[in-house]
């Protein structure tokens, strides 16, 4: 644990959640007006812990929420094809009754080129029991790595889509959330090509860019793209690389999007569990050796259908 003095006197824990990531803030009660004492330190353990939850922050409301994107260096930035909540400028909701269950491993947003740097999420309505959300560290699945898989992810590069097989990865979902997802999250239909590996602009470190938007690995055959995939991302996954946390109504998570990818569990049957969601602007990320990551489509979903085969059942998770 550390802790640290900010200017009304209140002593800034900050506690380990897990051995490789996430840790609790204690002592604050956030808003855009903290000192800069107070936002430094926040800003590390951010930076080092990948993702800070702080309990008990029920004061917020959507305009407070949209504001914290100053803490962390940037404007917030709306979702690049789903509405806004109603009210607000950048509030992005996933709420159960609405088939916002973002229950397989992705970084938000990494369809497009500059994904958001951070997100930053409120805990509205939690289930009694289930509804946990699980965090990976990108930076330490890099890390593990046996230098032979490291020098091979080093090269690689992969396409990052909004538009993919919804129905196959998620067989039990019912129609209405197959039509919200075909004609609101893939209104747009982006891909774009990352590095495999990103240099983190802020501590240099290296880290895995993978998760579920990737569409295929960039000149290798599908059939050894899915292979290759699956064995990097399962790195990421290991539960050592790992923190879940327990939400309450009130609590606030933050999570660098450039260094962890993340999974919220849907074991809560039908309970209601409704979180609001504000994304940072982040800048595209940068290969090892220089390369900047590109899109190369955005095509608006009538256009993209025409051009596409028929036939394709297409749609996205959230998030
Ligand atoms: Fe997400």
């Amino acid at each position: 644990m550390s802790a640290t003095q900010n200017h009304s006197n209140n002593v800034l824990e900050i506690v380990p959640v897990a051995g490789r990531i996430g840790a609790e803030v204690r002592g604050v009660r956030l808003s855009a007006d903290l000192d800069a004492t107070t936002v430094s330190e926040i800003r590390k353990a951010w930076l080092r812990h990948k993702v800070i939850f702080f309990r008990g922050q029920h004061h917020l409301d959507d305009a407070s929420q949209e504001a914290l994107t100053t803490l962390f260096g940037a404007k917030p930035v709306a979702h690049p094809t789903v509405p806004v909540v109603n009210g607000t400028d950048y509030i992005h909701e996933l709420d159960s009754r609405e088939g916002g269950r973002a229950n397989s491993w992705h970084t938000d947003v990494t369809f497009v080129d500059a994904y958001p740097r951070a997100s930053i999420l409120r805990a509205l309505v939690i289930p009694a029991y289930g509804g946990d959300t699980v965090w990976a560290n990108t930076v330490t699945a890099y890390q593990d790595l046996p230098p032979a898989l490291r020098a091979l992810a080093d090269t690689l590069w992969a396409v990052h889509s909004n538009e993919y097989d919804y129905q196959g990865r998620k067989p039990n979902s019912s129609s209405d959330d197959l039509r919200r997802f075909q004609e609101v999250f893939t209104s747009t239909v982006y891909e774009t090509e990352h590095p495999v590996v990103r240099v983190h602009p802020e501590t240099g470190e290296r880290s895995l860019v993978l998760g579920h938007f990737v569409k295929r690995l960039v000149g290798v055959s599908s059939h050894d793209s899915a292979h290759l995939f699956q064995v990097l991302q399962e790195h990421v996954t290991r539960l050592e690389n790992t923190v879940r946390w327990r939400w309450a109504a009130g609590d606030v998570a933050v999570w660098d999007n450039r260094a962890t990818q993340h999974y919220a569990i849907n074991d809560y049957g039908d309970q209601v569990r409704v979180v609001r969601r504000v994304t940072v602007d982040g800048d595209a990320p940068v290969s090892i050796d220089g390369k900047r990551s590109v899109t190369r489509k955005k095509a608006q979903r009538a256009a993209a259908a025409r051009s596409e085969s028929a036939g394709v059942a297409v749609a996205a998770a959230s998030a």
